[in-house]
């Protein structure tokens, strides 16, 4: 089978590229990614020679870059080439629009043409919004989409396309709602690598607003095991959302855990002003995925543990990106400044 992920050299992505490779030898897994900010070679040099493995510096949102790679036979398609982070997307919301909505749209259009089998999305709880903190909801496959920062509105729209595509054309397609990730390869601009790599500089953790916001935190290994149970099991035109298994923590509960983990003497947290906007909580029922025989492996304190020895192992993949000088790296082949 041949595998095409979208967004390969970013966090999730690669872990699922080394998912993929490690279960699926078989298998082809190309890689398209447009080597944005975020995406980073280095999280695949290790399986950067195999020959079931083939990478093409191309942006989604770019219907000409992606053609030719549909035009040599695809199986399945796996989106995850986004812009992701809340923040950057309040000043830069344009970029958002163009690799969330435009690009999805554009993957859609060429599985269409080329008769690609499966095309799966991943999407986000936040195009749910949020609950309020005392709320003992949860987001379903039944929520209905309301976002509330303009990724989630980026995410969300583009959902509507695949649904659109699923009505009108029939399209194989699938979704998923995740979580919050952490693990290996994740960009220290997010919480829990920015905290890490922070207490390793010797710098404090800026903590939003209250630190009261909660999160539901998944190992990034167990979201490739759902996508693999989906793309084996899932129905199309089916959501499917995936959450962990932990009780409800909040940002100031998690940073302790972590602080705790490192066992680096300090005074680590430093509230800053809130983030506009800030979703108050998300929580997921994953009752759905159960069905197709999928749950998380991975405890809260197991997934903390692996991901800070994972950061306090692999300090010149972090130190590079945190200095700049990657993209630096990237500007000098590419001739690109990203
Ligand atoms: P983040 O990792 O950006 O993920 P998301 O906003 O998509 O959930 O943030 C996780 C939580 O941590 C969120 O409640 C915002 C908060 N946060 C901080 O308190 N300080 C920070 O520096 C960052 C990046 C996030």
């Amino acid at each position: 089978m041949k595998v095409l992920i979208t967004g390969g050299a970013g966090f999730i992505g690669s872990n699922i590229v080394h998912y993929w490779l490690d279960n699926y030898p078989k298998d082809i897994v190309i890689n398209l990614d447009a080597l944005k900010y975020s995406g980073n070679l280095d999280n695949l040099r290790d399986i950067e020679k195999s020959p079931k493995y083939k990478f093409y510096h191309s942006d989604i949102s770019r219907y000409d870059e992606i053609e030719p790679i549909f035009k040599q036979g695809v199986d399945v398609v796996v989106n995850f080439a986004a812009q992701t982070h809340v923040d950057r997307s309040l000043y830069e919301p344009n970029e958002f629009i163009n690799s969330n909505i435009i690009g999805t749209r554009n993957l859609l259009e060429a599985c269409l043409k080329y008769q690609v089998k499966r095309f799966h999305q991943i999407s986000t709880d936040e195009v749910f919004g949020d609950l309020a903190i005392n709320d003992k909801h949860k987001f379903t496959a039944e929520t209905l989409l309301n976002p509330s920062n303009e990724y989630a509105a980026s995410k969300a729209s583009a959902e509507m396309f695949i649904m659109a595509y699923l009505h009108t054309h029939h399209l194989p397609a699938t979704i998923s709602n995740c979580t919050n990730n952490i693990g290996p390869y994740q960009y220290p601009e997010k919480f829990v690598p920015l905290a890490i790599t922070n207490i390793l500089e010797g710098k404090k953790v800026p903590v939003y607003g209250t630190g009261k916001n909660i999160r539901d935190w998944i190992y990034v290994i167990d979201h490739c095991r759902a996508i693999d149970v989906i793309l084996k099991k899932g129905k199309p035109g089916e959501r499917y959302l995936i959450g962990s298994d932990h009780r409800e923590i909040n940002n100031i509960q998690l940073l302790s855990k972590i602080i705790k983990v490192m066992d680096i003497p300090g005074d680590w947290m430093e509230f800053v002003t809130d983030r506009p906007g800030h979703d108050r909580k998300y929580a997921v029922d994953w009752t759905k995925i159960g069905k197709l025989g999928w749950k998380p492996k991975y405890s809260l304190d197991q997934s903390i543990r692996l991901t800070v020895e994972w950061y306090m192992k692999n300090t010149r993949w972090w130190k590079k990106i945190k200095s700049g000088e990657y993209r630096k790296a990237y500007e000098k082949i590419y001739g690109k400044n990203y």
